[in-house]
């Protein structure tokens, strides 16, 4: 064991402080690279990218925008390289484009084609840890997906009635991916991703079909969406009331193919997925973990029926992409054991809504729960949670972490708190005679860990601690799994997760309430150090943290820099960032951080 260099989780660094530098700012002894940027070749045939003469057709082929999960796979027998997944969330039109440069209309294609994801070979540096991209006209499986690349449906609600369209008859060929968040590579090499904000897409301002009023309501699609029915009917719901319902599903993409058709899995249910990430269950059942990230929303999971099959074949792995296709999906009730103990903690129960052929929820058919889940799951009494986000199962010690971003309606009569979501809006007056303060909901977030019952994945049991509850760690209501809070990392809104090898739990954040950018921080799970937040690395302005992933034995700390330079008001001629200084614009790159003695 101690032949691994297991860098980045073992080595002592010195944290970095708070800032608003339009940087990545690592600590001594560390160094980062720009691996791949928006606009950079991915596909064969890309042209350079050029701001001013951005087109369709080189979009479809360049690096995409906002990225956000980062998946590293290795490609067999060539140890120097391996395959780079992203997911591109979303578009920033006000930063992507000079002003009055392009028509409308040219402009919302580039965009279309900027959202998905991008598979990328990168090549070794000679600093170990350090990657580059490779040359993409030799990388043969780089490859581009898009909101125009076709999908397959699987699961219990393909083809059903509700997900035909004009174009699709069958109910089971979707056009395009939308809103890729975060994801999770699996245990046959394959990556998923979460479509999360899938309703800005759409228009729904028009008169709409009555019997999808609920369906609507429940998954936010109630705005005028982004103006792209000007240029694809199907994105407004009086022409296609249908297509809302091919999105807001686990995406599943075999990156080592690149002829591959992605897969949309109807049995992981439909809702503002941030992201999936499988374990294994004891008896080898395929368990996903899986997050709504909406204020007030909840914790799933998914059982596979089947169990995975080992080995690297082509007959392993087809049967493994049919894993999450027929199980049982299950949403987190929490209930506390009340605070006289100090801690906020407890029990909780995995409840069942479906299978591949039974639904348990009652008036709902297998396919109702699957496209609605949302209201599935508001009739069996789950535990609203604040925004649940990334939740992965930690390979180490075998339990589950949730990043819990914040909700400011948390504590409105709507919300109350309860032990698992224990900070909320309040009125009070610290002493006699001073003003009065007012807290306005779960501004910093927490973590939370789940324990499953008997250390199976499967079981529909398990105990839960609130690990960290986020903030200043001066602020009194802050915990840090009982360390000293002096010697931690001020940390607000934990957004994405991962391990090292040695068990360590990696944060990033989205929305620092705290006045500095967000960042990286690395937290130990377990032994004395336990509820020590360090802050390993900070963002640009106005970028949100996204990946992380550690990598290569633990020397490399892959990050998603999304959206630098995105605050109010800012334009392409007056960007709040430049980062990463290769332009006069920002552009959002995933960069590698490394040690560099
Ligand atoms: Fe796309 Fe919930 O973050
Ligand atoms: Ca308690
Ligand atoms: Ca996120
Ligand atoms: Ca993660």
């Amino acid at each position: 064991r101690a032949a691994v260099a297991a860098d980045l989780g073992r080595t002592a660094f010195r944290p970095v402080p708070p800032n608003r530098r339009d940087a990545l700012v690592s600590p001594e002894g560390f160094r980062s690279d720009v691996v791949v940027r928006w606009g950079d070749p991915v596909e064969k045939g890309a042209p350079r990218f050029d701001v001013r003469r951005q087109t369709p057709d080189a979009a479809a082929k360049q690096f995409g925008y906002n990225c956000d999960y980062v998946g590293v796979l290795p490609l067999r027998g060539r140890r120097d390289r391996a395959l780079l997944v992203v997911n591109h969330e979303y578009t920033d039109p006000n930063l992507m484009f000079p002003t009055d440069l392009y028509d409308e209309d040219t402009q919302k294609e580039i965009e279309v084609l900027a959202h998905g994801m991008s598979v990328v070979e990168i090549v070794r540096g000679r600093t170990p840890g350090s990657w580059l991209r490779a040359d993409h006209t030799r990388a043969r499986r780089n490859r581009r997906v898009s909101a125009r690349t076709a999908f397959t449906m699987t699961g219990p609600a393909a083809g059903d009635p509700r997900l035909r369209t004009t174009a699709d008859p069958t109910g089971r060929r979707v056009m395009g991916t939308l809103n890729n968040c975060a994801g999770g590579t699996t245990p046959w090499g394959t990556v998923l991703s979460g479509e999360e904000n899938v309703n800005q897409y759409f228009d729904a301002s028009g008169d709409l079909d009555a019997r999808y009023a609920d369906s609507y309501r429940r998954m936010g699609f109630t705005g005028d969406g982004r103006g792209w029915s000007s240029i694809d009917p199907r994105f407004d719901l009086t022409t296609e009331p249908h297509e809302p319902f091919r999105f807001g599903w686990v995406v599943e993409l075999d990156p080592s193919d690149p002829r591959s058709t992605p897969r949309k899995h109807s049995m992981l249910g439909r809702f503002k997925h941030e992201g999936a990430n499988v374990a294994l269950a004891e008896d080898g059942r395929a368990v996903a973990y899986l997050g709504d990230d909406e204020r007030g929303d909840y914790l799933y999971k998914f059982v596979s029926r089947d169990r995975v099959r080992s080995g690297n074949g082509a007959a392993a792995r087809r049967h493994n992409m049919t894993l999450l296709t027929r199980g049982t999906l299950y949403v987190a009730r929490l209930t506390g054991d009340g605070t006289a103990d100090g801690r906020h903690d407890g029990t909780g129960e995995w409840i069942r809504l479906t299978s591949d052929t039974t639904s348990y929820v009652e008036g709902m058919s297998v396919a109702d729960v699957l496209i609605d889940t949302r209201l599935a799951a508001d009739r069996v009494a789950p535990t609203r949670m604040d925004r649940p986000e990334d939740v992965e199962p930690n390979p180490v010690n075998g339990k589950v972490y949730v990043a819990l971003t914040n909700n400011s309606n948390r504590g409105s009569d709507a919300l109350p708190v309860d032990e698992a979501n224990p900070i909320g809006s309040s009125m009070t007056r610290p002493a006699l005679g001073a003003p009065l303060e007012q807290k306005s909901g779960n501004r910093n977030g927490y973590v939370l860990e789940l324990t499953p019952a008997r250390g199976d994945h499967a079981a529909d049991r398990f105990t839960w601690d609130l690990m960290l509850v986020c903030g200043d760690p001066a602020a009194q209501e802050t915990y840090f799994a009982g360390y000293d809070k002096a010697e931690v990392s001020p940390i607000s809104c934990p957004d994405n997760v991962a391990f090292d090898s040695e068990g360590n739990l990696w944060i990033s954040t989205d929305g620092n309430a705290l006045g500095s950018n967000d960042g990286v921080f690395r937290v130990p799970t377990a032994g004395p150090e336990r509820g020590r937040v360090q802050q390993f690395l900070t963002v640009p302005r106005g970028a949100e943290a996204c990946g992380p992933l550690l990598a290569d034995r633990d020397r490399s700390l892959f990050v998603a820099v999304q959206h630098p330079g995105e605050v109010d008001g800012a334009t392409f001629e007056s960007p709040a960032s430049t980062w990463p200084h290769t332009d006069d614009f920002p552009r959002p790159s995933v960069a590698v951080v490394y040690r560099h003695a």
